[in-house]
């Protein structure tokens, strides 16, 4: 398994150019089960979620192409021939967004069998919120054998429109419903909807492939179902955790950076923390530049819906809190079990204790290397983060959690002057 070590202590300095956003590119490499025209996708981030989810549609029987051999961010997906409508265990046991392909299967083949993706490292994550507006669509839908078996209901064959309202905010279960809806039998109406950016993203790539969908940004969605989708391009929008976490890299490791190709006004909840822990910030309409000298002073948060702080950031900003002057408090309300990176961050020499959902950072003048295990995603890129700040050599163990969602992440920091190799 690969290894990133590095030796902390130098300031970054240079640009750094952010790729697409992985969870705008997930749900809409799904898009293309609802149409048997061809969707061309650029600025697909390259990674192993997106890999895999390729990798899921192209058993599913679409045609995956990338019209320019050189350029893994174009993309063009075919679903005309869909050979089968089932996403197995062996697919989705490593990636619970698999699930995403239920919605768009079932609208367009009326018929779909997607494993029930397991448990997570960071939750229980259950996906009955998808169950439910599916079911309220008209699916008849049967748990067996840990599989998620949905019909439309016949002789119609197509689901219906509906009044949905989810008992919490959920992304992807927003997602799955709205890809659903896109083509059911009359109106739907999506309440208590998710207003992340990539939810937007998807909404828009859907319209252009002409769907019928009112309210995009908001929490309610209005879809009005249509007979047919047909083919569009789209450009993924940029991954405002990417950016957030160089932001949180240069106020921990000091240094200037400038952050290239991403988009501030998804990032506000995190820059406004981020200026309250001393980093200095120039927003422009596709770059931040950033500027840490010193050390950041603490700042308590809370990790709620977009546009809130997001849950996707909460270690990254801990990773700064640990070594900041001060005491912050960290509440994580999205998921049950987010906080596994604060034992490694102590084995880097932080003073973190949790009391339930709640963590509390005593900021400690310095850490020291260490050799620390990655748990998950956001966890692997706080210990990344920590890393740089660190005295000494650190070693993150496990990185292909880190590797899910960054997008070659130690070579843009080499870029940045950072002291850091993958050791396989
Ligand atoms: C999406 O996960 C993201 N993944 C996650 O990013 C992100 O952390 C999360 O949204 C919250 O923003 C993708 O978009 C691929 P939810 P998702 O459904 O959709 C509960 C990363 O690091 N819930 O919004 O799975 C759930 O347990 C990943 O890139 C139900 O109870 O999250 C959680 O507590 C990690 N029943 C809360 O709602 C359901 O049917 C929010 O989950 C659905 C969700």
């Amino acid at each position: 398994m690969d290894k990133l070590r590095m030796v902390g202590g130098s300031p970054l300095q240079g640009e750094v150019i952010i790729a697409g956003a992985k969870n705008a590119a997930l749900p809409i490499l799904c898009a293309c089960l609802l149409t048997d025209q061809t969707i061309t996708l650029r600025n697909v981030p390259d990674l192993q979620d997106v890999r895999t989810m390729l990798k899921l549609l192209q058993e599913i029987g679409v045609e995956v192409r990338f019209p320019d051999a050189a350029d893994r961010s174009y993309v063009a997906l075919n679903a005309g021939n869909i050979k089968s409508s089932e996403a197995t265990y062996e697919m989705v046991k490593t990636m619970r967004a698999s699930i995403l392909v239920l919605g768009p299967l079932l609208a367009r083949m009326h018929s779909a069998k997607v494993s029930l993706p397991g448990g997570c490292a960071i939750g229980a994550r259950p996906v009955d919120q998808h169950i439910k507006g599916l079911k309220a669509m008209g699916a008849t839908i049967k748990i067996e054998g840990g599989y998620i078996q949905a019909e439309t209901p016949s002789p119609q064959n197509r689901l219906k429109g509906a009044s949905i309202l989810t008992d919490m905010i959920t992304v992807t279960g927003t997602e799955n419903l709205l890809m659903a809806a896109s083509l059911a039998n009359g109106t739907t109406i999506l309440e208590n909807a998710a207003r992340e950016p990539e939810v937007g993203d998807l909404a828009e790539l859907l319209v252009k492939m002409g769907a019928k969908i009112t309210g995009i940004g908001t929490d309610r969605l209005v879809i009005e179902g249509v007979d047919k989708l047909h083919g569009a391009e789209h450009s993924v929008i940029p991954d405002r955790i990417e950016a957030g976490t160089f932001l949180c890299a240069v106020a921990a490791a000091g240094g200037e950076i400038l952050v290239k190709h991403c988009r501030p006004g998804t990032l506000d909840a995190v820059i406004v923390k981020l200026q309250e822990a001393g980093l200095k910030m120039e927003v422009g309409s596709d770059w931040i530049k950033a500027s840490m000298s010193g050390r950041p002073k603490a700042v308590s948060f809370r990790t709620s819906e977009y546009p809130a702080f997001p849950t996707d950031m909460q270690a990254q900003l801990m990773a700064v809190n640990a070594i900041a002057s001060g005491n912050a408090t960290i509440t994580e309300t999205i998921f049950e079990n987010r906080f596994m990176h604060v034992q490694e961050l102590n084995r880097l020499g932080a003073d973190i204790a949790i009391e339930g959902n709640t963590a509390i950072a005593q900021g400690v003048e310095a850490l020291s290397g260490a050799i620390v295990m990655a748990t998950d995603l956001r966890a692997s890129a706080s210990l990344v983060i920590a890393g740089l700040a660190a005295q000494g050599e650190t070693q993150v163990d496990r990185i292909y959690h880190l590797d899910r969602g960054y997008d070659r992440m130690e070579q843009k920091l080499t870029l940045l002057g950072a002291n850091i190799v993958r050791v396989k």
